[in-house]
């Protein structure tokens, strides 16, 4: 959703925009060409991820004194913009999830699709794997992360099977572990299934979603991370969310819920009695989804949800209606 992130940061003030999610740096090459009056920091958490943004965005020219990187997790912004003296920035954006790259490299460990070993670390420095989870959690916890950041409706089976077959040395075997336990008439389309290309309907999607998950702590780093974004943000400066699955879109919304109405747990349609300050309005109702041509072009795409907002000055009041959203 490049063309959706340009157009929604057109107007911050000038300053520092901070990419937390970099990747290969493509939002933040055409955020660096479309407003001349920006410099970006580029964080990741995958080593890897720096090295190709920083040759990407030299190639174009565009890596200069507008542009910095640094390996980092997300959740560790306030320290460094500490440490860089960086008071506030105009802008803030995650896109979250992993990377095309990450997937596509099989030795990464991500994919069902290929055969690799069981990793599925964002950063290769960080200790736990996907195999201390699939090869050393108990049947009950490792059933409880495939329900909770899969969604997965067999996971109790799920766990089962990959608690007899272990130990399990790859993810070629542990996709089809997954694959027999989910029952044959529950599996999408036979069709989908077969087509390699297409991973929705594909039995062991929603489990190796949750291993990664789990074994990046995702959702915990982006909860810790929300607050210092708003935080760090001046006053009209915009953050832009873009979300993949429920699990993370759910936080996201809540955290915007919470901070569009300063967390006032007032009854709704009375005034305000609590005092409650809010931060951020939001800038669009709901979320906002890919084009068709863009999901044409990139079928990965077809699960983000877009949602972004504007930081109000201290005092400040928002006046959207906080009771709709989706
Ligand atoms: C969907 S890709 C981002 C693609 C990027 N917008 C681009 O234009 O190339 C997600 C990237 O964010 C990184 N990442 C995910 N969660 C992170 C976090 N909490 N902190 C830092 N990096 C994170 C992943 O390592 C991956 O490289």
């Amino acid at each position: 959703m490049v063309a959706e992130v340009v157009e929604t940061m057109r107007d911050i003030p000038a300053g520092v925009v901070v990419d937390a999610t970099v990747g290969s740096g493509g939002h933040a090459e055409a955020l660096l060409e479309a407003h001349r009056e920006i410099s970006i920091l580029g964080l990741d958490r995958d080593g890897d991820a720096i090295d190709r943004a920083s040759q990407n965005l030299t190639k174009q020219n565009l890596k200069n004194s507008r542009v910095d990187f640094c390996h980092l997790r997300s959740d560790y912004l306030k320290a460094e913009l500490q440490s860089r003296n960086i008071a506030s920035i105009s802008g803030f954006l995650m896109d979250l999830g992993v990377s095309s790259e990450q997937i596509d490299i099989e030795a990464r460990g991500f994919s069902f699709r290929t055969d690799g070993p069981l990793d599925m670390r964002m950063d290769r420095t960080s200790s736990l794997t996907a195999a201390d989870v699939v090869n050393g959690y108990e049947q009950e916890q490792l059933a409880e992360v495939l329900a909770h950041y899969g969604d997965e409706r067999f996971a109790r089976k799920i766990a089962k099977a990959i608690v007899s077959a272990r130990p399990v040395q790859s993810t070629a075997q542990l996709a089809e572990v997954i694959a027999r336990a989910v029952p044959q008439s529950s599996r999408r389309g036979p069709k989908s299934f077969r087509n390699p290309r297409s991973s929705k309907g594909h039995p062991a999607r929603r489990s190796f979603q949750a291993i990664r998950i789990e074994v990046n702590e995702e959702l915990r780093i982006l909860k810790d991370t929300l607050p210092q974004a708003v935080d760090a943000l001046e006053p009209e400066g915009r953050g832009v969310l873009i979300a993949y699955h429920s699990g993370e879109d759910r936080i996201v919304k809540d955290f915007l819920r919470w901070a569009e109405t300063g967390g006032c747990e007032c009854p709704p349609k009375l005034p305000c009695q609590c005092g409650a300050v809010p931060t951020i309005k939001l800038l669009h109702r709901g979320a906002r989804k890919p084009s068709a041509t863009e999901i044409a072009a990139n079928s990965r795409s077809s699960s983000a949800r877009m949602r972004s907002f504007v930081k109000l000055a201290a005092g400040c009041e928002s006046e959207t209606n906080s009771e709709t959203d989706d």
